[in-house]
C-alpha cells in the first residue's frame, strides 16, 4: 500500500494558486520561534525548556548533524510504503506521539486536539498520566485512533491499578512505563518564573476523575484542590522504584510493556531480562540530566544489544524527515516526536497538530524517496555515513 504523504506537497503548492499559504511554518525545525509568539511565556518556557543549562537539548540536535544520509539512484522508488507494525500497532508510518502532559498550558483543547489530529491520520498517540483531559475523555476523542498509556508510576498500588484498569478499559493497548522521571530535574527556566503546571492543579486530571485516588481524600479535588494536588504530586514524582518491582506492572496490565528513558545499554539488557516488550531510547528531550549523553548517540549499540529481543523505539531530537530517516536507518522501530508536535497544538490545536504531523510525514516520504529506500524495512546503517 503506498502511503501519498508526499501529495501534501502538492495540496499547499496548489493552494497558493488560491492564494493561500500554509497557516504556519512547514519547517519543523523553526517551529519554536513561531510558537513562542503564540504561547504564554511561561508555558513556552516549560514547553522548549531543558534541565541546567540544555547542553543536552543541543546535544540531541548536534547528534542528529553528526550523520549523513547517502543516497541512491535508478532505483524505481516511485512507489513507497512507509507502514509498520510495531508491539501489534499498525501504523502509516514509523511515526508517533510522545506523551507530553498539561497539553492545556498549550491551548485550551489540549490532549483532546491531539487525539483527533493523531487519529485523523492514524498516527497512534501516547497519553501522559500528567494529562489534563481524562483517560475516557481522550479515549472518545481518539474514536478508532491507535492510543498507548504512559504511566508516571504511583507509588500507591491500588491507585496504580485503578489508573492501569482504566487505561486498559478505554482501548489503550501499550504500557509506556517513564523511568526517567521519578523526581524532576532542576529546569531553570521554570525555576525563574515560579511555573510548575501540576501545583497549580493543571496535569492533574487523571488523578482528579480517579475513584481510587479520590476515596482516599478528605474532601474532593472540586471542593479542595490543593490538598488534591498536595496528596498527589509526592504520589507520582520524589519516589524512585527499582527493576525487581516491574512484575507488578507485568500482573496488571495485560498488553505489551515499554520503557521509556533507556540510555545505557546494561540497562537495555535489564529490560530483557525483566521480560519487557520494549524500550524508547530518550532523554526526555534534554529535560532530566544535564550534560547526557545525547539519545541518537547510545542507539546504535542499543540496537546491537538488544535489538532482537525486544522494540527499541527512539525520541529526542527528532525535528524533520532527515531525522526520522537516520533515526530508523540506525535501528529504531519507530520515533516519537514530542515539542514539534506541542508547538503545531499551539497554533490554532487540532489543525496546528494536523500540519505539523502532515508536513513531518510528507518529508519523511520524500527524503526516503529521493534517497531510493522504499520500505522501513530497506532502511539500514549503509544509508548513513558518520560526518567526521
Ligand atoms: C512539554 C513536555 C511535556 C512532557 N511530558 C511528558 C510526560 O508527561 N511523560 C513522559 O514520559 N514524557 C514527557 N515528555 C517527554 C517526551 O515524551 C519526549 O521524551 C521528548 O519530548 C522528546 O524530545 P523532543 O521534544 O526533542 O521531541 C514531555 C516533553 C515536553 C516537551
Amino acid at each position: 500500500m503506498t502511503q501519498p504523504f508526499g501529495s501534501y506537497q502538492s495540496e499547499l503548492y496548489l493552494a497558493g494558486l488560491g492564494g493561500q499559504a500554509p497557516e504556519f511554518t512547514t519547517n519543523v525545525a523553526a517551529l519554536d520561534e513561531s510558537a513562542r509568539l503564540s504561547m504564554d511565556g511561561g508555558a513556552f518556557g516549560y514547553v522548549a525548556g531543558g534541565a541546567g543549562n540544555e547542553a543536552t537539548v543541543r546535544a540531541n540536535r548536534a547528534a542528529f548533524d553528526q550523520w549523513r544520509i547517502v543516497p541512491r539512484m535508478l532505483r524505481d522508488a516511485t512507489n513507497r510504503d512507509l507502514s509498520t507494525t510495531v508491539l501489534g500497532t499498525t501504523m502509516p508510518a514509523p511515526v508517533m506521539l510522545a506523551p507530553v502532559g498539561v497539553q492545556s498550558i498549550i491551548h485550551p483543547d489540549g490532549e483532546l486536539a491531539t487525539a483527533r489530529a493523531a487519529a485523523e491520520l492514524g498516527v497512534p498517540m501516547v497519553l501522559s498520566t500528567a494529562s489534563s483531559h481524562t483517560i475516557e475523555e481522550v479515549a472518545e476523542a481518539s474514536g478508532e485512533g491507535p492510543r498507548w498509556f504512559q504511566l508516571y508510576w504511583p507509588n500507591d498500588p491500588e491507585v496504580c491499578v485503578s489508573i492501569l484498569e482504566r487505561a486498559a478499559a478505554a482501548g489503550f493497548t501499550t504500557l509506556v512505563v517513564t523511568l526517567d522521571t521519578w523526581t524532576l530535574a532542576w529546569r531553570p527556566r521554570d525555576l525563574d518564573r515560579s511555573y510548575l503546571p501540576f501545583i497549580r492543579g493543571i496535569g492533574t486530571a487523571i488523578p482528579f476523575s480517579d475513584p481510587v485516588f479520590r476515596a482516599g481524600l478528605a474532601q474532593s479535588p472540586e471542593e479542595d484542590p490543593t490538598a488534591a494536588v498536595l496528596k498527589w504530586v509526592p504520589m507520582f514524582t520524589g519516589t524512585d522504584k527499582s527493576w525487581s518491582q516491574l512484575p507488578f506492572l507485568r500482573e496488571h496490565w495485560d498488553g505489551p510493556i515499554v520503557l521509556k528513558g533507556i540510555q545505557h545499554v546494561d540497562d537495555a539488557r535489564l529490560a530483557v531480562e525483566a521480560g519487557m516488550d520494549g524500550v524508547i531510547v530518550s532523554n526526555h528531550g534534554g529535560r532530566q540530566v544535564d550534560g547526557a549523553v545525547a539519545s541518537l548517540d547510545v542507539l546504535p549499540e542499543i540496537v546491537a544489544a538488544v535489538g532482537q529481543d525486544l522494540a527499541v523505539l527512539f525520541d529526542s531530537g527528532v525535528r524533520t524527515g532527515a531525522d526520522v530517516v537516520k533515526a530508523l536507518a540506525l535501528g529504531a522501530e519507530a520515533v516519537l516526536i514530542g515539542r514539534s508536535f506541542a508547538y503545531g497544538l499551539s497554533h490554532g490545536g487540532q489543525s496546528g497538530v494536523r500540519h505539523v504531523l502532515r508536513s513531518l510525514l510528507a518529508d519523511t516520504d520524500l527524503t526516503m524517496a529521493l534517497s531510493a529506500q522504499r520500505s522501513v524495512a530497506e532502511l539500514s546503517p549503509d544509508l548513513l555515513r558518520r560526518n567526521g
